[in-house]
């Protein structure tokens, strides 16, 4: 049996989670939010009160480190922590930073390919992320690259921590949003871009409903 993949990669803020799980659900598919995984390294590197720049000090700890990857009965993406759910914990703001330091490390990277390919070869995925089809699926199905003007990504986000009751101001998360950027697009290993062979998909000026759309019809022209 063959399964389809499709890569969805892009900055955060791009709307690539949202737009992502509803694809799946529409297409029938696992989902697979590949940040996750890297903000649960993230989220025990803190734990464990190591520099997250240290590479290391952080290699030395993921032979201590399992993650499992559960989706359950909401249809929520579940993440494990030698054996903890850790679903909201990697949603703060401080484990972003930590997900991202951690995720510029190859050994990280190394750890996390073979789990992330292995989704891939056992079932029909949308996985998000920043090197989905550069990296860990290069013959992906279908590529598309996410993208909106910082300003529009930092306010979704903004909106996003707000509800959860964060107090961080709109000047903040932009500044967090710019820094991450940096950080994702300049890194030495797996850096954020697009795939020669992807679709561009800006959504700046669309609402969820129309970039939902237009996700499904690039989806849908390369599939049927
Ligand atoms: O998508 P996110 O904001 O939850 O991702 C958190 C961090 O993980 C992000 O700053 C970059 C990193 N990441 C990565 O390097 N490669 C991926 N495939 C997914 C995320």
């Amino acid at each position: 049996m063959s399964f389809v993949s499709i890569a969805l990669d892009g900055p955060s803020g791009a709307g690539k989670s949202t737009l992502a799980r509803r694809l799946a659900e529409t297409l029938g598919y696992l989902y697979v939010d590949t940040g996750a995984i890297y903000r649960t390294v993230g989220l025990w590197v803190r734990r464990q009160s190591c520099d997250p720049g240290e590479e290391a000090a952080v290699s030395a700890l993921l032979g201590r480190l399992e993650i499992r990857m559960q989706v359950e009965q909401d249809g929520v993406q579940h993440m494990y922590l030698n054996g903890e759910d850790v679903t909201g914990q990697i949603r703060e703001p401080e484990i972003s930073m930590y997900a991202s330091a951690v995720s510029a490390l190859p050994p990280v990277r190394a750890f996390l390919l073979e789990m992330q390919r292995q989704l891939a070869r056992t079932h029909s995925v949308v996985m998000d992320g920043r090197d989905i089809g550069t990296v860990v699926l290069p013959d992906a199905t279908v590529k598309i690259f996410l993208t909106a003007v910082p300003e529009v990504r930092a306010r979704r986000r903004w909106l996003e921590l707000r509800e959860r009751g964060n107090t961080d101001s709109y000047e903040q998360v932009l500044q967090d949003v710019i820094r991450r950027d940096e950080q994702d697009r300049n890194r030495a290993i797996a850096p954020l871009r697009q795939a020669e062979d992807a679709v561009l998909l800006d959504t700046s000026g669309l609402d969820l409903e129309e970039s939902s759309r237009a996700l499904l019809e690039i989806v849908k022209e390369k599939i049927g």
